[in-house]
Parts: structure tokens; C-alpha cells; sequence
């Protein structure tokens, strides 16, 4: 994971003006990944830019990311298609969550729009092949 500290300004009123105290503790994920950064875990892939939406505050789709995401995809019925199950362990194919990342979730009976949706890139192939993997490895809890 690349940290870049986020330019953040603590604005402390000391008599007539303003003093900016940075905060060097606070750092954003760019997401940015370099050659020594160890491997993105499923979980990451799952959650980021995911929870921006999936959440609880706001659960689009009726799905949290954020809190329990493996509880809330491993054999929970999918919202936007019924006779489908979010994530069915050993089965990517059947699995709905797959093919709304993969943008076949029309083809399958599904609703909505290819996941990250809207404003968002779609993920890499290799970031959807280790979703998959992980659903064919029966989808164990994260670590
Ligand atoms: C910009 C907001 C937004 C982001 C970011 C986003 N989603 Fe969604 N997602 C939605 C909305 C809205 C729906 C419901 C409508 C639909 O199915 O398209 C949805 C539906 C889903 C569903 C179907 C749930 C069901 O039971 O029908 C899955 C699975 C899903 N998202 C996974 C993801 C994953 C994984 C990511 C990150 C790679 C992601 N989403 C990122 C807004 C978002």
C-alpha cells in the first residue's frame, strides 16, 4: 500500500489569527500500488472504492462492504436478481457478485449497472480473477 500524507491543516485561533498545526499521523491510500507492495488481499479489492457506496450508512443494493462482507455476500440472495446468490462457495459462475464485476449480470438474468459502477473504472482482470479464485477456493474467511 502507497501512503501519501493528506495535506490536512488543524486550524488552532491563538488570539489574532489562525495557525495551521499539520497532522503528520493522517495518510490517504491512493490505491497507487508499486512493484514492492505485497499482493492486494480480496478483502481490499471488495471494499475499495466499494464501501464508498456499500456501506452501512449506505447500502446501494441493499449490500454492506464495509462491515461483515463476506457475511453479507456468502450465500445471501442477490437483490438485483433473485434466483441468484451473491457468492455461492467453489462456484465463480454461479456466483452474481462475479458478473457484476465482469459486466455479464444482464446476460444472467441481473439489474443495475456493472459494478464499480458510475464515475468508477472497472476493476482489473487480475483483481476479478482473485475474487474468483477466492470463491472457487469456497470462499474462506478473510484473514
Ligand atoms: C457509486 C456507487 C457504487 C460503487 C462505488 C459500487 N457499487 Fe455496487 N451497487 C451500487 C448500486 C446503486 C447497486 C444497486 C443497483 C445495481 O445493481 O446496479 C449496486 C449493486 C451491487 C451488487 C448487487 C447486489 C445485489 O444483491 O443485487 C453487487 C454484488 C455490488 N454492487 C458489488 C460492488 C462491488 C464489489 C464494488 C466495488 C468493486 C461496488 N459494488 C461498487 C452502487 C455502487
Amino acid at each position: 500500500m502507497r501512503l501519501v500524507p493528506l495535506a490536512l491543516c488543524l486550524a488552532a485561533c491563538t488570539g489574532g489569527g489562525f495557525v495551521s498545526v499539520p497532522a503528520p499521523g493522517l495518510f490517504v491510500d491512493t490505491g497507487f500500488r508499486g512493484d514492492d507492495d505485497p499482493p492486494e488481499s480480496v478483502e481490499a479489492i471488495l471494499q475499495n472504492p466499494c464501501a464508498v457506496c456499500h456501506s452501512d450508512l449506505l447500502a446501494a443494493g441493499q449490500l454492506n462492504l464495509l462491515v461483515q462482507p463476506r457475511e453479507n455476500l456468502v450465500n445471501e440472495r442477490a437483490v438485483g436478481n433473485p434466483t441468484m446468490f451473491r457468492v455461492v462457495p467453489g462456484d465463480p459462475d454461479a456466483s452474481y457478485l462475479v458478473h457484476k464485476l465482469r459486466g455479464t449480470h444482464l446476460e444472467v438474468g441481473g439489474t443495475g449497472e456493472r459494478m464499480p459502477g458510475p464515475g468508477y473504472a472497472d476493476l482489473q482482470l487480475w483483481q476479478i480473477q482473485m475474487v474468483e479464485e477466492w470463491i472457487r477456493d469456497g470462499a474462506p474467511p478473510f484473514q
